[in-house]
């Protein structure tokens, strides 16, 4: 599986930031909370991949680790792009994305590189079993706002596509042993209890934020039946989550390969979206749109 760099800019229309998704406006947020992380995460988990680039000698891992840093870097710009929606919309996401890259600036001074690239491959497992049941069920996403679902949908089928570059990365430069194996399981652990803990507050500092948000309690409601009931979108994560703690796991054990044939139909799909917004298919510069 080689991940290649696709200059892609999903057309997401302003006024539907704070409830494009078709379960109103609290699902909306717990997504948009998500899509906060990625700025900082992204570019965490390229430093810590670039970090270990020159011990990379197989020039098939060295291409797909060109790939994986494309890729990630077209989200990042597509993500900052999103996020800003946000703030224009009055919602905090620029106080929150500085949370996160002080975080993770904290993470890069005290650890060690090892251990930064630890944090990659479980985060990067997170998004790859976020994104493989988000493909593999179309209520997920549903018959949201188009733009907003394609830029989720192109995210999800590249994080696929490039899930098992920083884990290959980590297998050929960690000597195997009990060291490695324990390296990966505990910062799995630890990283589920901030990364959930985080997008909690998140989420509701979205919710508390957004004054056109009506029901703020109840509303939560429809986030536990998206997430634990139907389609159970964190639910039907559970046995993927406790695959990785098997000593021999390998991101492909979970092939979803075929759902890859879908990425050049819906690069097809954004542009004729864009096209018939009336807006350009290539993404403004971030310095002229700052
Ligand atoms: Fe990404
Ligand atoms: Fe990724």
């Amino acid at each position: 599986m080689m991940p290649v760099r696709r200059d892609v800019h999903p057309h997401l229309p302003p006024e539907r930031i704070c409830n494009w998704h078709e379960r109103g406006q609290h699902v909306t947020h717990f997504i948009n909370a998500l899509s906060i992380f990625f700025p900082a995460g992204e570019r965490f988990f390229m430093d810590s991949v670039r970090n270990y680039r020159d011990r990379v000698t197989d020039p098939e891992l060295r291409q797909a680790v060109a790939g994986f840093i494309g890729q990630e870097a077209m989200h990042t710009r597509e993500h900052i792009l999103y996020n800003r929606l946000l703030d224009d919309a009055g919602l905090p996401a620029a106080q929150l994305d500085h949370a996160v890259a002080k975080l993770l600036n904290l993470l890069r001074r005290i650890l060690p590189e090892s251990w930064q690239l630890a944090h990659t491959i479980a985060l990067e497992h997170y998004t790859a079993m976020l994104a493989g049941g988000m493909l593999s069920d179309p209520r997920h996403m549903g018959v949201s706002e188009p733009g907003y679902r394609q830029v989720w949908t192109w995210h999800a089928l590249e994080e696929t596509e490039h899930k098992a570059v920083a884990y290959d990365v980590w297998n050929t430069v960690m000597k195997p042993g009990p060291y490695r194996y324990l390296l990966r399981a505990f910062t799995m652990l630890t990283t589920t209890v901030t990364f959930w803990a985080l997008v909690f507050v998140f989420h509701v500092r979205l919710v508390l934020a957004d004054k056109t948000c009506r029901n703020k309690l109840r509303g939560f409601g429809s986030v536990m039946t998206f997430l634990w009931g139907s389609p159970g979108v964190l639910r039907k994560m559970i046995p993927e989550w406790f695959d990785y703690f098997r000593p021999g796991f390998h991101p492909w054990d979970a092939d979803n390969r075929a759902e890859l044939a879908r990425i050049l139909p819906l690069i097809e799909e954004i542009e004729e979206t864009a096209i018939r917004a009336g807006a350009s298919t290539k993404a403004p510069s971030l310095r002229s749109a700052a």
